[in-house]
């Protein structure tokens, strides 16, 4: 029932905002829905899902990177290029190419509608949905040392895409034109648009637990042991991932 609430007050800001916008300034002043609330006042810089790959792509760390990859929300711009999308188009009128047009960009895409200056170069729209999205703006926060903190990544705009922080509703929710209200089955077998417990199972990926807490000092045992086989290949790496 919150989450229920919590959605409804999403689309109805956003609808809100895109009247508002429509009313008195251009369109890109609006909100970004994709960002909820946060787009208006974004402080750390996006750089897009490959700078997490260093660390996040490592088997040790549970690589987020492929569960993301395999998942649904990397290819969610390509979608835009497809049939079902520019059916949708067609329906709603719409007078650019839906993998160009504002109407879609912004729930297809990481960071659509924030200012140039707080997007760092390696952030590509075509990768969809990426760890941004949900996580927040990285540039601050994927250091070593600040992420393996969590009190210091959140200070450095880390978000914590939980149930109550409403994050995955900024795009699931009824502005969505294929938004099913039906699709989510709960226990009791009633029927909701979004649940969040069984949306973020589905694309679970999660730190192995004997690794959580302790990714640092784990990786540095591996590295110590493939260094004595490696030799200086393990030595370019660590110092690869020391200069972050
Ligand atoms: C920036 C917008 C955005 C955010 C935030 C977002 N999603 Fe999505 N999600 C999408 C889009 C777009 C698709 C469809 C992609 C496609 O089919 O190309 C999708 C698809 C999915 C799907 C597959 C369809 C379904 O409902 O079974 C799941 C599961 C999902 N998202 C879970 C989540 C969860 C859990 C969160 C929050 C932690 C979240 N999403 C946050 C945009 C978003
Ligand atoms: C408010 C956010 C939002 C907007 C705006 C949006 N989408 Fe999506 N889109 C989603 C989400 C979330 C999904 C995952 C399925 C769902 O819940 O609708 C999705 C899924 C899809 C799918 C896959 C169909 C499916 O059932 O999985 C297509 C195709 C699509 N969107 C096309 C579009 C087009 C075209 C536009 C622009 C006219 C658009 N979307 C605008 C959020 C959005
Ligand atoms: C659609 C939203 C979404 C996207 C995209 C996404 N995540 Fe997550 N991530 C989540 C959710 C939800 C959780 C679980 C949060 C919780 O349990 O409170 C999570 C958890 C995590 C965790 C912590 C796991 C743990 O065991 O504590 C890491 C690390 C992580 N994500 C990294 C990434 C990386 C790296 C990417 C991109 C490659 C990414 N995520 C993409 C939503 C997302
Ligand atoms: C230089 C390595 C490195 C990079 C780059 C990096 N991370 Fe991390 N990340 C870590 C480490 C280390 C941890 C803590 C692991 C542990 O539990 O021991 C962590 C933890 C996390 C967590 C879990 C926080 C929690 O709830 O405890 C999330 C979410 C996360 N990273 C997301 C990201 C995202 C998104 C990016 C890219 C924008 C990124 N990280 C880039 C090293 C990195």
């Amino acid at each position: 029932m919150k989450a229920m609430s919590v959605r409804v007050r999403h689309g109805m800001a956003w609808i809100l905002g895109v009247l508002l916008a429509a009313l008195v300034a251009p369109p890109t002043s609006a909100l970004p829905p994709g960002l909820g609330d946060a787009g208006a006042s974004i402080e750390h810089k996006f750089i897009g899902a490959r700078k997490c790959k260093k660390c996040h792509g490592k088997e040790l760390m549970g690589d987020q990177m492929g569960v993301w990859q395999e998942g649904p929300h990397r290819p969610a711009f390509d979608t835009l290029g497809g049939p079902e999308s520019l059916a949708i188009a067609e329906r709603l009128g719409l007078e650019t190419p839906p993998s160009e047009s504002e109407e879609c960009l912004v729930c297809h895409v990481t960071a659509f509608g924030v200012p140039e200056d707080k997007i760092w170069k390696p952030l590509d729209q075509v990768e969809g949905v990426q760890c941004e999205s949900c996580h927040g703006p990285g540039r601050d926060y994927r250091k070593k040392k600040i992420m393996d903190d969590l009190d210091k990544a959140r200070a450095k705009g880390l978000w914590d895409p939980d149930a109550e922080s409403g994050i995955c509703l900024h795009c699931h929710n009824e502005s969505s034109p294929t938004f099913d209200p039906h699709r989510y089955t709960l226990g009791d077998g009633s029927k909701v648009g979004f649940d969040y417990d069984q949306a973020a199972q589905r694309i679970a990926h999660p730190i192995p637990e004997h690794v959580k807490g302790h990714y640092l000092e784990l990786r540095k045992k591996q590295r110590d042991e493939e260094e004595g086989q490696a030799g200086e290949e393990g030595q370019a790496e660590e110092e690869e991932e020391a200069e972050e």
